[in-house]
């Protein structure tokens, strides 16, 4: 399976997926790391691996809709099938969703439809809420709003700050996050309406 990977930031969840191809437990290929913020640590991680990376700037275009279809052509010219978002700090349009049918995933720090959107992690501590987690779907038009691949639970502790919760909930992105794509690399998600069904394992 070849992906491609679209980051703006730390790069943690690149790095897992990353280390779960090098040591064999992921049947898939980075092509390439497109990011939107030159400076972002998740390029320098790529490079350290030989992976090719780019930098796309979305100030150098008019609106969404000119970015996205730059990134599509991008992706396409590297022969992706698969588009990972890993810490991509922009909202898709439908132009990269029709490039890339039921083929864009994402990761969210809060287990939906629970705290969508950005500081999920401080919405949760703020509600009260006993339990979080993370949540790995399929994106469509809407902001942390498609179907749902895998989720994983932890406790909110009494004491948990904003840094402590996103640290244990950081924990179980890269570990779901390689397993989701290696569900989609051996072809055992079906989208039916809201629904993810998981083939069993053969
Ligand atoms: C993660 O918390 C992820 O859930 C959210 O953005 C963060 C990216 O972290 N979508 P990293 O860049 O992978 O370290």
């Amino acid at each position: 399976l070849t992906i491609g990977v679209l980051v703006s930031g730390n790069g943690s969840n690149l790095q897992a997926i990353i280390d779960r191809i090098e040591d064999g437990t992921l049947p898939a290929r980075i092509a390439c790391v497109i990011s939107n913020k030159a400076d972002a640590n998740a390029l320098e991680r790529a490079k350290r691996h030989g992976i090719p990376t780019h930098f796309l700037d979305h100030r150098a275009h008019a609106g969404r809709e000119s970015y996205d279809a730059a990134l599509a052509e991008l992706l396409r010219s590297h022969g992706v099938r698969l588009v990972v978002l890993a810490g991509f700090m922009r909202i898709v349009t439908p132009i990269l969703l029709g490039a890339f049918p039921h083929a864009v995933l994402n990761i969210h720090p809060a287990l939906l439809p629970a705290f969508p959107g950005l500081h999920a992690q401080q919405q949760a501590l703020q509600y009260g809420v006993k339990v979080s987690g993370c949540t790995v779907h399929f994106v469509d038009e809407g902001t942390d709003t498609g179907p749902i691949i895998i989720q994983a639970v932890v406790p909110v502790l009494d004491n948990d700050t904003e840094e402590t919760l996103s640290a244990r909930i950081q924990k179980e992105e890269h570990r779901i996050y390689p397993d989701a794509i290696h569900l989609f690399a051996k072809d055992r998600l079906t989208v039916e309406g809201r629904k993810v069904i998981v083939a069993p394992a053969p």
